[in-house]
């Protein structure tokens, strides 16, 4: 069985510390108006104890372009919508993805498109996107409508933590759409495997020592790398489904040529990572605000019924038509997007906001804040969906809103995200209206990805 320590399964991934090297020294940034912190931790728990308040007070102190230390080393924070475009779009191609992310997601997910640059990321992401066509949309949909409405009949009138229900519910749907197997013992291998991933893509400790996290998710790389490699092979070999993992299995570059096993397998883990949370996160933040917006899920139900007659079951053609459950999901992602803020790494010198700024600096960008600037978002903390009619949207600077990401990166699942939660709605709404007992409001742990800290208590009530 391959190895995490096998050079041959990602033989262009350094391991993290690596990506130190050649990072700008404190007096390469000394212009750079922002500080370090406290010894050795920097500005690390501050940050992590509430980044909106912490990047509030950095912007106010010394403005939209900073300098902090955190998580070990120096990052250039740029605040703001301008900020947003001439990172994600980098026209001048100024900036990596992979030596931004690289640091956090090498170790378990290497070579997945995020931590992939230039040309290579662009003949890689042609040949994935195969996976999001209308024909395999078309199938998951129907997969998604029957996964979906079998689990949410047992929510019925009972007080639930939604948040673990729907991260187990989006594990189950994978098994199904992504990788094509039934519910049942192998999907829960997988499952498990996967989960022991993602908790130790952010552990702590970064060596695999016995008993840690990070020695799961070794163990749980290694079981799905020898899974997906004996899969690709029997896909080809015997011809795949139509779910996604197939699609990628049989995917072909420009010339022709099959992607190579090892980076299907790749592609695969991370694609799965990628999904997994963000899907879990937005549809938690969703069902939390209109818990609390009563009025929001009369709206969104009656567009519902007008469009599926009341079943519940969504077709793929009438997606397009639930205009408000889409402004709606759209104003959940704006005040709690899954993915906080996006780091990079400058390739080479550039300037923003009056400041130059060196070659090799890390640099982030702060979704999570901006979609809470007063200048863009007028009442900011008001769950208010129509801020998303057509109109508003072309008014608006085109990067005050990215939870998806932009430009070359953009989220390659965002269809498949908005689909699935627009199912989830129409299932969910048609049976139930969302409940909460009077005066809850729960604590959110913030990073890394957002989610209610006691898995958020509601109730279904049929009606
Ligand atoms: C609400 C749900 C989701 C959110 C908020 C989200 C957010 C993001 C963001 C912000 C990025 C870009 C990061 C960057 O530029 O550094 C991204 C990339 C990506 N996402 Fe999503 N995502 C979601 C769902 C999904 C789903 C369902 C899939 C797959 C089915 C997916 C697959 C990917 C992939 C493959 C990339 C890398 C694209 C590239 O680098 O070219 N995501 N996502």
């Amino acid at each position: 069985m391959a190895t995490l320590a096998d050079p041959a399964l990602h033989p262009a991934a350094p391991m993290p510390t690596h990506w130190k090297d050649g990072n700008p020294t404190p007096a390469d940034l000394a212009h750079i108006p922002g500080d370090g912190g406290f010894p050795i931790i920097g500005n690390t728990f501050r940050m992590l104890a509430d980044p909106h308040a912490f990047t509030k007070a950095m912007v106010e102190r010394y403005g939209p372009v900073y300098k902090n230390r955190a998580f070990g080393g120096w990052v250039v924070a740029l605040v703001g919508a301008d900020a947003n475009e001439l990172v994600l779009f980098d026209r001048d191609k100024n900036f990596s993805s992979e030596q931004g992310w690289g640091p956090i997601l090498d170790q378990l997910f290497p070579r997945g498109l995020m931590l992939m640059d230039f040309d290579h990321h662009r003949a890689d992401r042609k040949a994935l996107s195969i996976a999001f066509k209308p024909g395999p949309m078309r199938h998951y949909s129907g997969s998604l409508n029957r996964g979906i409405a079998q689990a949410v009949k047992g929510w019925a009138d009972h007080p639930m933590q939604f948040y673990p229900a729907i991260k187990q519910l989006t594990l189950d749907l994978a098994a199904d759409s992504f990788i094509g197997i039934p519910w049942g013992p192998e999907a829960d291998r997988i499952n498990e495997a996967f989960v022991y991933m993602v908790q130790a893509a952010v552990a702590p400790i970064r060596h695999p020592l016995p008993f840690t996290l990070m020695r799961k998710g070794v163990k749980g790389r290694e079981f799905l790398v020898d899974y997906f490699t004996k899969e690709t092979h029997r896909r080809r070999a015997e011809g795949g489904g139509q779910d996604m993992f197939s699609q990628f299995a049989t995917a072909t570059r420009e010339d022709g040529s099959l992607l190579p096993v090892d980076e299907v397998v790749d592609h695969m883990n991370f694609l799965m990572m990628a999904a997994h949370d963000t899907i879990t996160s937005s549809a938690t933040s969703l069902v939390w605000l209109l818990a609390k917006n009563p009025e929001w899920q009369d709206r969104l139900r009656d567009e519902i019924i007008s469009i599926t007659g009341g079943s519940g079951d969504l077709q793929y053609d009438e997606l397009g038509r639930l205009e408000l459950v889409e402004m709606a999901f759209k104003e959940a992602l704006r005040l709690v997007p899954p993915v906080p803020s996006t780091p990079r790494r400058a390739l080479r010198e550039f300037e923003f906001g009056g400041y130059r700024i060196p070659a090799g600096t890390p640099v982030g960008i702060n979704t999570q804040y901006v979609h809470h600037m007063e200048e863009y978002w007028p009442d900011p903390e008001k769950f208010d969906p129509m801020r998303f009619t057509p109109d508003l949207v072309k008014a608006r600077h085109k990067y005050a809103w990215v939870p998806f990401g932009g430009g070359a990166h953009m989220c390659l699942g965002l269809h498949f995200a908005y689909m699935q939660v627009k199912i989830l709605m129409a299932q969910l709404l048609t049976r139930y209206s969302i409940e909460v007992e009077e005066g809850y409001d729960p604590d959110w742990q913030a990073w890394p990805i957002p989610k209610p800290k006691d898995g958020l208590k509601v109730t279904f009530r049929s009606w």
